[in-house]
């Protein structure tokens, strides 16, 4: 795991999208694990701003994203489809139909997962996956358990994810109970991962992802078993380590 310190939100995510960037240029048929969330907003603004002045191109990438809530359609407001077409897709020269999100409208969880995993599998495995943290330590939807799960499952959500994801949502009832995630065996597969984390309610977690013991009880310290990790954190992210 290399850890690289940043001042704040802004110097983080210049950082990152500069490792995405330069994942284009050296390999620009890339398959990029993407995210959603608040962190990884700031390194899509600025690779739209490249992509605009014609220093980067994505239209020889495809993309799996990690997550989508169950019950959610692709055009629902709240759908993390909804979500990467605002902030990446329409706004870059990617090729939509090479982009790919797990279907929330399914509600076939066992097919949705499998085809999504088998689809994977089938693109070569991703090269560069792009994660966020939990507070409670989670990537993708995997969250704090007794065990690894290795496939795309569908997972219940926890009480601390459904909290803190409900500052974007009219009232906390509204945000979904359920999601479909990619498992922990597909982000490990990924031949790069870059984690981004920000501000001081990701301290505990980011310092048990990169020095605690390896434990389901925190999915992120998987993580320090991957032979190309890079941790891209601001300093109020790092502030417990
Ligand atoms: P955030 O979410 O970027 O909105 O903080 C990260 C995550 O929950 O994985």
């Amino acid at each position: 795991m290399r850890i690289i310190r940043t001042r704040d939100y802004n110097h983080m995510s210049e950082h990152a999208a500069a490792v995405i960037a330069a994942q284009l240029t050296l390999q620009p048929n890339s398959t990029l694990g993407l995210a959603t969330g608040s962190t990884p907003l700031g390194a899509y603004v600025r690779l739209v701003e490249m992509c605009a002045a014609g220093k980067i191109s994505f239209a020889q990438v495809q993309s799996y994203n990690l997550d989508e809530y169950r019950g959610l359609t692709h055009d629902d407001p709240q759908s993390y489809h909804h979500f990467m077409w605002e902030n990446l897709f329409s706004r870059v020269d990617i090729d939509v139909t090479r982009t790919h999100v797990p279907d929330g409208s399914n509600e076939d969880a066992a097919s949705t997962c499998a085809n999504y995993d088998a689809a994977i599998e089938a693109a070569g495995g991703i090269d560069l996956q792009l994660l966020g943290i939990g507070n409670n330590g989670h990537i993708g939807f995997n969250e704090p358990g007794d065990e690894f799960v290795v496939g795309t499952h569908c997972v219940d959500l926890t009480e601390s994810t459904i909290k803190a994801n409900s500052r974007l949502f009219e009232s906390i009832d509204e945000v979904p109970r359920q999601a479909y995630t990619l498992g922990i065996g597909a982000i490990m597969h990924a031949r790069r991962i870059l984690v981004i984390a920000s501000g001081t309610a990701k301290a505990d977690a980011v310092h048990a992802m990169c020095y605690g013991p390896v434990t389901p009880a925190c999915p992120a310290s998987v993580l320090q078993l991957h032979p190309d990790c890079i941790v891209i954190a601001d300093a109020a992210a790092l502030s417990a380590c």
